[in-house]
């Protein structure tokens, strides 16, 4: 599949523009922090809705970060943990015709195992009869695919590195029983900016470095300007943390925002590491590339 790409366009001729709608935290009064993910990303004025955090964050805080939801027409699911898909339940109660892009295990019954064993459920909290009776459209396919030009979800994204893994004790029900969830509809945002790649993810549970080797094969661009989004660092151990700093220094990334199931932690060690390019994303944050 060959993507029309906008690299080649003078750098101040596309304008991005990222508002953080739901993080776990937030420096704001007026706004609120919710476990999970929500963005809406702006490409030349044309909005996306990446994730949906977990509860009602999202409906609260779109108004007051003047993001009108109604005007949203493409809706990217990350993948079907709750604390990106809950936000979908009160944004189907608005009947709009609106493009779902999801990988097909998104819509499994899924849960994770908890340290004393435990098990929570965490599966997408709306069907796909509910959002198609809401007048949505499904586009569910493991594939990569371009929403507009230059603005790619990527679909499944390979696990090459050996360091990476999902980050959890995550399983999904198969048949009478449960099985080991790999998450493989596990997908990110790409958008092939003139000053190099945009990456928007969700949990990374594929791994931060297969995402960003994933963006930079679809579209055969070696520059990797921001990444924004959860890692899924919080679990990692030392191997996979002094890896993962290894490549984002050889990638030159020039920001990377960090969220969600980043960690303390490993926030701690990139900033570090990496220094003033690491920032920590919560709801209100907005950039503008
Ligand atoms: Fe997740
Ligand atoms: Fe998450």
């Amino acid at each position: 599949m060959k993507f029309a790409g906008l690299a080649d366009k003078e750098e101040d001729a596309v304008r991005v523009e990222i508002t953080i709608l739901v993080e776990n935290t937030t420096p704001a009064l007026d706004l609120v922090g919710e476990y999970g993910f929500s963005v809406l990303v702006r490409v030349d004025g044309h909005p996306i809705l990446f994730d949906t955090g977990s509860r009602d964050a999202l409906i609260k805080n779109a108004p007051v970060l003047g993001v009108d939801l109604g005007a949203v027409e493409d809706v990217v699911i990350s993948h079907g943990h709750s604390d990106h898909t809950g936000g979908l339940r009160l944004l189907v109660e608005n009947s709009t015709e609106r493009r779902f892009y999801a990988h097909p295990h998104a819509f499994s019954h899924r849960g994770v195992v908890l340290p004393k064993g435990k098990t929570r459920d965490i599966s997408m909290p709306v069907s796909r009869e509910e959002i198609t009776a809401s007048g949505g459209t499904i586009i569910a396919t493991p594939a990569a695919r371009e929403i507009i030009s230059g603005v790619l979800v990527t679909g499944e994204v390979p696990r090459q590195t050996g360091f990476e893994d999902t980050g959890g004790n995550f399983i999904y029900r198969h048949g009478e029983g449960w099985e080991t969830d790999y998450i493989l509809d596990d997908q990110s945002l790409v958008i092939d900016h003139p000053a190099g790649l945009i990456v928007v993810s969700g949990c990374a549970h594929a791994g931060l470095i297969n995402t960003l080797e994933h963006a930079r094969e679809l579209t055969g661009r070696g520059n990797i300007h921001a990444f924004i989004g959860g890692t899924h660092l919080m679990t990692a151990g030392e191997e996979r943390m002094t890896q993962t700093i290894h490549a984002l220094k050889e990638y030159n990334i020039d920001r990377l925002v960090v969220c969600h199931c980043t960690g303390f932690y490993p926030a701690a060690i990139l900033y570090r590491e990496l220094g003033g390019i690491v920032q920590k994303g919560e709801s209100g944050f907005r950039m503008t590339i």
